[in-house]
C-alpha cells in the first residue's frame, strides 16, 4: 500500500536520508510498478516513508524513519544494479516526517520536459549544500502532492 497512516511522534529518533543516483538503463512502466510494490512492502514493514523522483535518467530519493531502518533500506537500494553512482547528499536526524503518508511516493516523468527541474538536479549534484538539499526535499514534497504535470503513484 502506498498510503499509510501517520506514524506516532513517540516512535523515537528519526533520520532523513537523501541520495541521488543514475539509472543504468531505461526502466519500463511494469518494472517500475514491480519495484514500487516490493519497495513499499519492505518500507512499510520497517516504518520507512519517503518519495522517489525519477527524471532525466536520474533518481532522487528521500528516506525517513528510525536510523537503523533507514540505513538498512539504503543498503538494499545501493546494491540494486538498476542504478549506479549513488551519492548520499544528506543523512541527518530530523524532527518530523515530511512524507508521513507514503511508504514510497513515486514521481515520474513530466508530461513535458521540465527544464527547471533538470537544471536544479544538475546543480544539486554539483553542489549538494544545505540550501540545495532543503530545496530538493521541498521539491519532492511539492511534486509528491500531485496536481501538476508530473505523474505520481
Ligand atoms: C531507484 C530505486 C529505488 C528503490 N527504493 C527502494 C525502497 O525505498 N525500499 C526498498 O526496500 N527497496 C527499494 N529499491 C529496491 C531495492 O533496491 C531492491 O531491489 C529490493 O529491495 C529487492 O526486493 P526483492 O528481493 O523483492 O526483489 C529501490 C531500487 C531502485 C533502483
Amino acid at each position: 500500500m502506498a498510503r499509510q497512516s501517520a506514524y506516532s511522534a513517540a516512535m523515537g529518533p528519526l533520520q532523513c536520508l537523501l541520495y541521488m543516483s543514475h539509472a543504468t538503463r531505461e526502466l519500463g512502466a511494469d518494472e517500475i510498478a514491480r519495484l514500487l510494490d516490493s519497495a513499499r512492502g519492505r518500507n512499510e514493514a520497517e516504518a520507512v516513508t519517503g518519495a522517489l523522483l525519477h527524471y532525466g535518467g536520474r533518481f532522487v530519493q528521500v528516506l525517513e524513519g528510525e536510523p537503523d531502518a533507514v540505513e538498512r533500506c539504503f543498503a538494499r537500494i545501493a546494491s540494486d544494479n538498476r542504478h549506479a553512482r549513488l551519492t548520499r547528499l544528506h543523512n541527518a536526524p530530523c524532527e518530523t516526517r515530511r512524507f508521513p503518508d507514503w511508504s514510497m511516493r513515486y514521481v515520474g516523468c513530466a508530461a513535458q520536459p521540465d527544464r527547471a527541474v533538470g537544471a536544479f538536479l544538475d546543480q544539486l549534484e554539483l553542489a549538494p549544500g544545505p540550501d540545495n538539499v532543503r530545496q530538493a526535499i521541498a521539491l519532492l514534497q511539492r511534486l509528491a502532492g500531485g496536481g501538476g504535470a508530473w505523474q505520481v503513484r
